[in-house]
C-alpha cells in the first residue's frame, strides 16, 4: 500500500536521506530501525507531507503523495504519531481526542472511534476529563497514538514510541501496539531507536544507517543478523 522509491531528502548542504526505498504492504507493521541521527524521522516527514524530498517517490495505494500537504495526505487517512508525542497539555484528554478526527471521514465516526479508543486505553477512558499535561510519559505516549488511532488510519506512522520512556512501560506500550496490530487490518510503520522491541511486533524491518538501508528483512531474519546482533542487540 505503501511504496518509497530511492528517497533524497537533505537539510541545506547535510544529505539527511540518500536513496530509500521501502514498501508497506496492506494490514502489515513495518519496523525502520537506526540509532540517533540515522534519519528516522526525516524519513516520516517526507511520507506525511511535512518534509520535500529533493528526489524519489513516496506512493499510496498508487497516489502520488509527493508534492501533496500534510493536510491532504491525513485526507488520505494517514496518521503520523510524532516524535516526543506532542499532545496539547492545556487539554482535556477528550479534547485530544477529538483533535485527532479532524478530517471529514474520521468526524463521522468520531463516536465510534472514541468508543474503541476509550475501550483500548482504559486508562484514558478513567482520565478523560483531566488536562492532559498531568498524565505521566507513558499515558502521554497512549493518548498520542490514541489521537492517531482516531483518523481512522489504513497506515498509522509512529515516530520512537519507546522514547524517554520507563522499560515497563515501554513493554506496556508495546503491548498495546502488538494488539492493534492483530486485531486490525490497518498498516503500521514504527520507528524505533530501541530495536529489539520494535522487531518483537513487526513483520518485516528495516535498518537505517546515515541515511542509507543495506539491510531488511522478516523481523525473524534481523533479530540473528550477525551485524543487527552486534550495533543494536546489545550481544557482543
Ligand atoms: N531541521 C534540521 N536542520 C538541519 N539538520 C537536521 C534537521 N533535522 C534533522 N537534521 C539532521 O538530519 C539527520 C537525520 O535526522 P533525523 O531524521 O532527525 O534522525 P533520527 O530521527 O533518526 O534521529 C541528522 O544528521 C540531523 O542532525
Ligand atoms: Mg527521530
Amino acid at each position: 500500500m505503501l511504496k518509497v522509491e530511492n528517497l533524497h531528502v537533505s537539510y541545506g548542504a547535510i544529505k539527511a536521506l540518500q536513496g530509500i526505498s521501502l514498501e508497506v504492504k496492506l494490514g502489515e507493521c513495518v519496523a525502520i530501525v537506526g540509532s540517533n541521527g540515522a534519519g528516522k524521522t526525516t524519513l516520516l516527514k517526507t511520507i506525511s507531507g511535512l518534509l520535500a524530498p529533493l528526489q524519489g517517490s513516496v506512493e499510496l495505494d498508487g497516489a502520488n503523495l509527493i508534492g501533496q500537504n500534510a493536510y491532504d495526505i491525513a485526507k488520505m487517512a494517514v496518521a503520523h504519531v510524532p516524535e516526543g508525542r506532542r499532545v496539547f497539555t492545556e487539554m482535556s484528554v477528550l479534547d485530544n481526542l477529538i483533535l485527532g478526527s479532524y478530517v471529514k471521514v474520521a468526524k463521522d465516526h468520531r463516536k465510534e472511534s472514541l468508543d474503541y479508543v476509550l475501550s483500548l486505553f482504559p486508562r484514558l477512558a478513567e482520565r478523560k476529563n483531566q488536562l492532559a499535561g498531568t498524565m505521566s510519559g507513558g499515558e502521554q505516549q497512549m493518548l498520542a497514538v490514541a489521537r492517531g488511532l482516531m483518523l481512522r488510519p489504513k497506515l498509522l506512522i509512529l515516530d520512537e514510541p519507546s522514547s524517554g520512556l520507563a522499560p515497563i512501560i515501554v513493554e506496556q506500550m508495546y503491548e498495546k501496539l502488538g494488539e492493534i496490530h492483530k486485531t486490525s487490518d490497518m498498516a503500521m510503520l514504527i520507528v524505533e531507536q530501541n530495536v529489539p522491541i520494535a522487531l518483537s511486533i513487526a513483520d518485516r524491518g528495516y535498518v537505517l544507517e546515515n541515511g542509507v538501508i543495506n539491510i531488511f528483512g522478516t523481523s525473524k531474519e534481523l533479530m540473528v543478523d550477525p551485524e543487527v546482533k552486534a550495533a543494536y542487540l546489545g550481544f557482543h
